[in-house]
């Protein structure tokens, strides 16, 4: 057989790998310098491939367009396998069906890069509720307008309470000022409104209730924070999410990940369905020293070890019922500008690709029912994006305009203007979100003067710190980027790793915190992570949760198990006798240290479970859901905080049709507050 034939087959197989790679498994922009010059080269290769004497070129031709029926395989060859792994052949035939293979992947590969220019979602519609407070709630809505020449839409929000209690007549609320400019995009504020009770809104025009929400949209305002009593509540985080990775054929709508996600949070009658309860361990040695233990789960989780000490094995309490989760935090690269293909610093583009998530069903059948909080990152502008503090720095204008359409207007207001950070509370828990883009400096700076958050946002930082330190028992921090420096490679320049000096500076301060706990993404991997500080200092705790609905790389390994860097941390001594004053040992422990790696899933999000009801043991359980199965459990014991919080606090005293009573006086809660 002629080099020729060889070289073909080598192609082909080539591209064959290479395509599915890029499908199935890594889609990098490499793609556009790798697929196009394969693909020439195996067309070429194609063309010229010697053919048998028998087969004229003429008839092959016409065998091409019914080839199987056609022709015979000559029985010297294995017509599946030589098509699978594109051997070399000279039957026309076989080379005609390789070819066929392997052009299909090309449209493949097309429908995957170009999916967002041929489906530009200009028309979706959707609802959906943000931040939410103890008397307020953000609703977020774009209803387009089709006519010519209309380029703007007045939308009026229409609310009440549920159930329909007193009265339950619908309310005419905020009126959003939908524009064409603004992308048919708005959001507004329902207040008044009262704490832990829930609500239903609609939608309407000047005349008529509108045809879409089909049923109201329910939501539960958040609890009084000054109620002494504690919480208990779940939420969810993840990141990143590109529609259909890993791809399928003409799925180009859907994101598997928040189909998991809804399966697991409104599991199907299907008892089997049901994401099992975990008991909640709580020690007996919890009291003193933040602790963690980590719990089987469930019995998919089965292979999990179970490390709890014999004494409270025995004591755990039954299952118990897990309490609702009150909302998602999205933790950035909720779009993909660049990956596979950037499409430019183009306004229209970057709004597409929210529209587009936005347009999937998977993703609508969560954000019609649960509040989403969110914060970005570099995807949703571009690769490993610097922002200098500079908002001239490009693509930040036209990226930014369109995140906070869609996302960000609808997070918590920041306490100054024009910022993307924001804090806010549920109960006695504390969340700060950053925003770790904007200002960064330059990876390649000096280290000592390199910023990752800025001068603003650390002072920002650094008040809510004191602020929450005695008012939450929780505190929960969130960076889009792994605050952890154990991440190699590319983490090395894009997370807080190379911002060294400023992250030892906060951590310092976050020693002196009890109960932190930082939420990151952006790896996709999953990694519980433990920093002890010197001394007696509070350990701190960092949970990075990705991707939701993306690749991970299997075989390479880029997470460190612990940090060189140690310190001599002291904890009281459980073995000593408990009658005797608790004696202290000293140990040598890791600076950070890895206390669970799960690198593999393509759909990862982790549940957390915040349970302060008793003061005294607070408890975070974390369950993390890979690819749709409850795969690892974690229990964070807090520590006591003794809280200082006012004790005046209205609401849940009032009984429901009471509400209606005041609500009608004009006595609206916010003028409690
Ligand atoms: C209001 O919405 C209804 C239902 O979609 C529609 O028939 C009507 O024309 C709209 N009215 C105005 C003034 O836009
Ligand atoms: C956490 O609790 C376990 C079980 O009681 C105990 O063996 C371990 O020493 C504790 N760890 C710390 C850091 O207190
Ligand atoms: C933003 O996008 C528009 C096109 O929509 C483009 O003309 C402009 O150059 C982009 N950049 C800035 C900074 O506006
Ligand atoms: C901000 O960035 C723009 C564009 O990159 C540049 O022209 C300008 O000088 C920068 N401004 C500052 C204060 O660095
Ligand atoms: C934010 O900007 C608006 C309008 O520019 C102004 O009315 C308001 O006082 C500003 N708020 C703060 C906190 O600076
Ligand atoms: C938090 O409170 C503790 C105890 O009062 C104090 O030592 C620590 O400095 C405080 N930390 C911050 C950041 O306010
Ligand atoms: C950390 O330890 C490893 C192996 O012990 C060593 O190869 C590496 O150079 C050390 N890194 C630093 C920054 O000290
Ligand atoms: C802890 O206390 C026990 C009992 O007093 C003692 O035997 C043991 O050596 C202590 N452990 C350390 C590390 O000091």
């Amino acid at each position: 057989m002629s080099l020729i034939a060889y070289a073909a087959s080598l192609a082909s197989t080539a591209w064959r790998v290479c395509v599915l790679i890029f499908l199935r498994i890594l889609p990098t922009t490499l793609c556009k310098k790798i697929l196009p010059p394969l693909w020439i080269l195996y067309m070429t290769l194609w063309f010229f491939s010697p053919v048998a004497e028998k087969s004229s070129p003429l008839k092959s031709e016409s065998d091409e367009k019914k080839p199987l029926p056609a022709l015979p395989p000559p029985k010297s060859e294995f017509p599946l396998t030589a098509i699978i792994l594109s051997l070399p052949t000279k039957s026309r035939t076989l080379q005609n069906l390789n070819f066929i293979v392997n052009a299909l992947l090309l449209l493949a590969a097309t429908e995957f890069v170009f999916y967002p220019f041929y489906d530009d979602a200009a028309d979706v519609t959707f609802t959906r509720v943000g931040a939410v407070y103890p008397d307020a709630a953000k609703i977020v809505v774009r209803y387009p307008i089709n006519t010519p020449n209309v380029t703007d839409n007045l939308v009026q929000v229409s609310w009440r309470q549920v159930p329909n209690g007193f009265e339950g007549q619908w309310q005419d609320g905020p009126v959003l000022s939908l524009a064409s400019e603004r992308d048919w995009v708005d959001t507004a504020k329902l207040d008044g409104l009262w704490p832990s009770t829930t609500y239903e809104y609609r939608l309407k025009n000047t005349t008529d209730v509108l045809p879409y929400p089909e049923h109201p949209i329910r939501f539960k305002t958040f609890p009084d924070p000054r109620l002494p009593t504690g919480s208990h509540f779940r939420f969810l985080v993840s990141s990143c999410t590109t529609p259909n990775f890993p791809y399928s054929p003409l799925q180009g709508r859907r994101i598997k990940g928040f189909d998991l996600l809804a399966d697991y949070v409104w599991p199907a009658a299907s008892p089997v369905a049901q994401p099992s309860s975990t008991a909640a361990a709580s020690g007996p040695e919890a009291a003193a020293t933040p602790n963690v233990t980590e719990e089987a789960s469930s019995p998919e989780a089965a292979a999990e070890p179970v490390i709890l000490p014999s004494a409270s094995a025995s004591s755990v309490a039954p299952a118990a019922p897990r309490p609702p989760v009150e909302f998602m935090m999205f933790l950035g690269d909720f779009i993909y500008a660049d990956v596979p293909f950037y499409f430019g610093d183009n306004q229209n583009m970057y709004r597409q690709f929210y529209r587009r998530n936005y347009q999937s069903p998977s993703f609508r059948k969560v954000y019609e029912r649960l509040p989403m909080f969110h914060t970005y990152d570099d995807h949703d502008i571009k690769n490993n994006y610097v922002g200098l503090g500079n908002d001239s720095n490009p693509p930040f204008q036209n990226a930014s305009n369109a995140y906070r359409l869609y996302n960000h207007d609808a997070n918590y207001d920041g306490n100054l203007n024009d910022t993307h950070y924001y804090e806010f509370r549920y109960g006695d828990v504390a969340f700060f979100v950053m925003d770790t883009r904007r200002y960064r400096s330059g990876p390649h700076d000096d280290v000592s003067s390199r910023t990752m958050l800025g001068d603003k946002q650390l002072s920002a930082l650094h008040s809510w710190l004191g602020r929450v330190n005695g008012t939450a028992t929780f505190k929960f921090i969130v960076s889009s980027v792994p605050f952890t420096s154990l991440w190699q490679m590319d983490a090395q320049i894009d997370s807080w790793a190379a911002y060294a000096h400023e992250k030892a500076a906060l951590l310092d301060v976050l020693h002196t915190v009890p109960n932190v706990v930082v939420l990151s993404g952006d790896r996709h991997e999953f990694a519980a992570i433990e920093f002890m500080g010197p001394g007696r200092a509070h350990r701190v705790l960092e949970v990075s949760t990705s991707p939701l609905s993306m690749f991970w790389i299997p075989l390479v390994r880029t997470l460190k198990l612990e940090s060189n860097e140690t310190v001599l941390h002291s904890r009281v001594n459980t073995s000593a006798d408990p009658l005797q004053e608790k004696a202290m040992i000293l140990e040598e422990v890791p600076r950070e240290k890895v206390l669970k790696y799960v690198p593999e899933g393509n759909y990862k999000f982790s549940a957390i479970e915040v349970d302060t009801r008793d003061l005294k043991h607070p408890v975070v359980h974390l369950e993390l859901v890979v690819d749709g199965k409850p795969t690892y459990n974690l229990a964070i014991q807090g520590e006591p905080v003794s809280l200082q919080t006012p004790t005046t606090a209205l609401g849940i005293t009032v009984p429901q049709t009471f509400k209606g009573v005041l609500d009608k006086l004009g006595l609206l809660p916010t003028r409690w507050f």
